[in-house]
C-alpha cells in the first residue's frame, strides 16, 4: 500500500520537496521564506522548520535573509545520474562526436511529457539559449521528444494535453523561451503522427521549435532490449546549416555514434555500493535542534541520495547505506515513489530514482562558477577571521583574482577581481607554483622575470625552487613582506576532483597587527577548513561535467 498524505512521513519530505523546486525555479535560485509561503501555499512555520532542516542538511544556504541552494544539495541529482549511468558510459562517446562534427552534442532522457538533458558538450557560438544538465525542455518542441512520444500510452498522452492546456506558454519549464506568439500549439493528432515518422526513420528534425535560429537533429539511442533510452542530439544554428542540412551532414556519424552508445550501455558496471555505510546522522540533529528539525523530511531526502547504483537498489542495500531501519527506509522509498521521484521495478524488489530528480536545484547549481561556489566560505571565513580574504589562479606570470571578500579595514594595496600580481612574490603564486608538475615548474623558473619588490622580495631562480618545494610539501606557503612592506598573507591549495591544484585562497594580513607564528596558529587552520569546505563543493559540482571558473 503507498502511503498516503494523512502519513505522517509524506507530509514533511513532499513539502520539502516542494520547497526545493520552488527554489530552483526561483531567478538566481534564491528566496526568502516569505516568498516561499507565497509559491507553496504552506504556511510560515512549517517553511521555518524546512529552511532549518535543509540548512542543517546543508542543502541550503542563509544569505542576507533569503534562502539560496547550496552545491551539496547536487548529491541527489547526482545520485540518478549515477544510477542512470548515461553519463558516465555515454559522455565520452557524446564528446567525441561534439569533436568531430564542431557541434554541440546532447544526450536527453524522457521525463513524463518532457525531456531532460542529462549529457552536454557544447560547442555554442551564435545560440543564445544553451540547455545545462538537469534542463527540462516540452516534448513537442523538441527533437528528443518526438522520439520518446511514439512509446507514450493514452494516460501519458492525457497528462500531456492537461499541461499543455493549463501551462500554454511553457512557464513551467524555466529553461526554454516562450513560445512564438502566433504558433498554433501542436494537437495530438500532429504529435502522434510526428512521433510515428520519427521512429520509423529513426531520426527527427527540431527546426527552429524552440527558438528562432536553432535546429537540431536527433536519434534514438537503443538498449539491449531495444527500448529507447535516451535521444543524442546533434544541435546547430541556421547561419550553419539548416535543418534538413545538418541531418545530411551529421546523420551517419550519429548513427555510428549510437550504436556504440547501445554498446557501452550493455557494459555499464553494477558493481557493489560505492558507499560506505552511512550513520543516521538525523539523530544528533533531532537532538540539537528538537521540533525545528524534521527527521522524515532529512531521513526521506538521505534515501534519495543513497540510490546512486546502477540499475537500483534493493531495501536492504537502502537501509545499510542510510544506516536507517528497513522500515523507515521502505517509508521514505514508497514516499518518493508515490511523489514521482523514485521507481520501483516490476518485482518490487529494486528502487532506482527517475530524472525528475533533477528538478531540485541541479541544473542552476551546475552552473555555479569557481568564483561563485568560493564566494560564500571567503565571506565565512572573513566573519571569522576579520582580515581580508581571495581565491585566484595563475595566468602566465601572474595570479589573477578571480574571487574576493574584504574585511572593512583600509588596506594600502586595493585589490578586486581581475587584478593580477606577480607570482612569485605572493603567497598565492607560491602555492600555485607549487602545484605544477615539476617539469612545468622547472619551465615557470627558467622563463620568469623574477622582479624585486621590497627588500624581503625573494628574486633568485634556485631559491624560489627551494621555497616552491617547500611548500608543496607543507601544503601552505606564508609570503612576508615580499610584495610590500607591512602585508604579509598566507595562502593554501584548492584542490580539483582528482586532487591536481586548481586555485589558490589567500588571507592577507597587516604585518603589525599578526606576527607570522600568530598566522600560522590562528588563520592557517581556518584557511584550510574553508578551502576544504570549497573543494568539496567543486567536487560535487565537476562530478558530472568540467567546471566554469569565473
Ligand atoms: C539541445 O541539446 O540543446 C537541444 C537538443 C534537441 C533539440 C533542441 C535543443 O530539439
Amino acid at each position: 500500500m503507498p502511503p498516503t498524505t494523512a502519513d505522517s512521513s509524506v507530509g514533511p519530505l513532499e513539502r520539502g520537496l516542494a520547497v526545493l523546486r520552488a527554489l530552483a525555479q526561483a531567478p538566481r535560485a534564491r528566496l526568502r521564506p516569505s516568498e516561499l509561503v507565497a509559491l507553496t501555499g504552506l504556511t510560515r512555520s512549517p517553511v521555518d522548520r524546512i529552511a532549518t532542516t535543509l540548512v542543517r542538511l546543508g542543502y541550503l544556504r542563509e544569505d542576507d535573509r533569503e534562502l539560496v541552494l547550496a552545491p551539496r544539495l547536487m548529491e541527489l541529482g547526482l545520485a540518478y545520474l549515477h544510477s542512470s549511468g548515461i553519463p558516465e558510459a555515454l559522455g565520452p562517446p557524446a564528446e567525441a562526436l561534439a569533436d568531430e562534427l564542431d557541434e554541440s552534442v546532447s544526450l536527453a532522457v524522457p521525463d513524463g511529457d518532457a525531456v531532460r538533458f542529462v549529457v552536454q558538450s557544447n560547442r555554442r557560438r551564435t545560440l543564445s539559449v544553451s540547455f545545462r544538465v538537469g534542463d527540462a525542455l516540452p516534448a513537442e518542441r523538441c527533437a528528443p521528444g518526438e522520439l520518446f512520444a511514439a512509446d507514450w500510452d493514452v494516460q501519458q498522452y492525457a497528462q500531456w494535453q492537461a499541461r499543455t492546456r493549463a501551462d500554454p506558454h511553457d512557464a513551467g519549464f524555466p529553461a526554454v523561451p516562450p513560445p512564438r506568439p502566433r504558433r498554433a500549439r501542436t494537437t495530438e493528432a500532429e504529435l502522434r503522427a510526428r512521433a510515428a515518422e520519427a521512429r520509423e526513420n529513426g531520426w527527427v528534425l527540431d527546426d527552429q521549435r524552440i527558438e528562432p535560429g536553432l535546429v537540431a537533429v536527433a536519434v534514438p539511442v537503443y538498449d539491449q532490449e531495444g527500448r529507447v533510452v535516451c535521444a543524442l542530439s546533434v544541435v546547430s544554428h541556421t547561419s550553419r546549416h539548416s535543418a534538413e542540412g545538418l541531418r545530411d551532414f551529421a546523420l551517419d556519424r550519429m548513427r555510428n555514434t549510437a550504436e556504440q552508445m547501445s554498446r557501452a550501455l550493455a557494459e555499464v558496471d553494477v558493481g557493489p555500493p560505492a558507499r560506505t555505510p552511512d550513520r543516521d546522522h538525523s539523530l544528533d540533529a533531532k537532538r540539537e535542534l528538537g521540533p525545528e528539525y524534521l527527521q522524515s523530511l532529512a531521513r526521506g531526502l538521505s534515501v534519495l541520495a543513497a540510490l546512486d547504483r546502477p540499475a537500483g537498489m534493493t531495501l536492504s542495500a537502502v537501509a545499510e547505506a542510510t544506516a536507517l531501519p528497513r522500515a523507515t527506509a521502505r517509508r521514505s522509498l514508497l514516499t518518493l515513489e508515490h511523489l514521482g521521484y523514485v521507481a520501483i521495478d516490476a518485482d518490487g524488489h529494486r528502487f532506482a530514482p527517475l530524472p525528475r530528480v533533477l528538478d531540485l536545484g541541479y541544473s542552476p547549481l551546475s552552473a555555479l562558477s569557481l568564483a561563485e561556489l568560493a564566494q560564500p566560505h571567503l565571506t565565512a571565513l572573513v566573519r571569522e577571521l576579520h582580515e581580508s580574504a581571495s581565491v585566484a589562479v595563475l595566468d602566465g606570470d601572474d595570479v589573477r583574482y578571480i574571487a574576493r571578500v574584504a574585511a572593512g579595514r583600509i588596506m594600502s594595496v586595493a585589490i578586486t577581481v581581475g587584478t593580477r600580481f606577480p607570482a612569485h612574490a605572493t603567497s598565492l603564486g607560491r602555492v600555485l607554483l607549487a602545484g605544477l608538475p615539476n617539469e612545468h615548474r622547472a619551465r615557470w623558473l627558467r622563463n620568469a622575470r623574477l622582479e624585486s619588490f621590497t627588500d624581503h622580495t625573494v628574486t633568485s631562480a634556485d631559491r624560489l625552487a627551494a621555497v616552491l618545494e617547500q611548500a608543496a610539501h607543507d601544503g601552505f606557503a606564508l609570503v612576508d613582506q615580499e610584495l610590500e612592506e607591512g602585508l604579509r598573507s598566507i595562502a593554501v591549495p584548492l584542490l580539483g576532483r582528482d586532487g591536481q591544484v586548481i586555485a589558490a585562497a589567500n588571507v592577507s594580513l597587516h604585518a603589525g597587527r599578526t606576527s607570522a607564528d600568530e598566522a600560522l596558529r590562528t588563520v592557517l587552520p581556518a584557511l584550510r577548513a574553508a578551502a576544504e569546505r570549497i573543494s568539496a563543493d567543486v567536487a560535487l559540482v565537476s562530478d558530472a561535467h568540467p567546471l566554469p571558473f569565473a
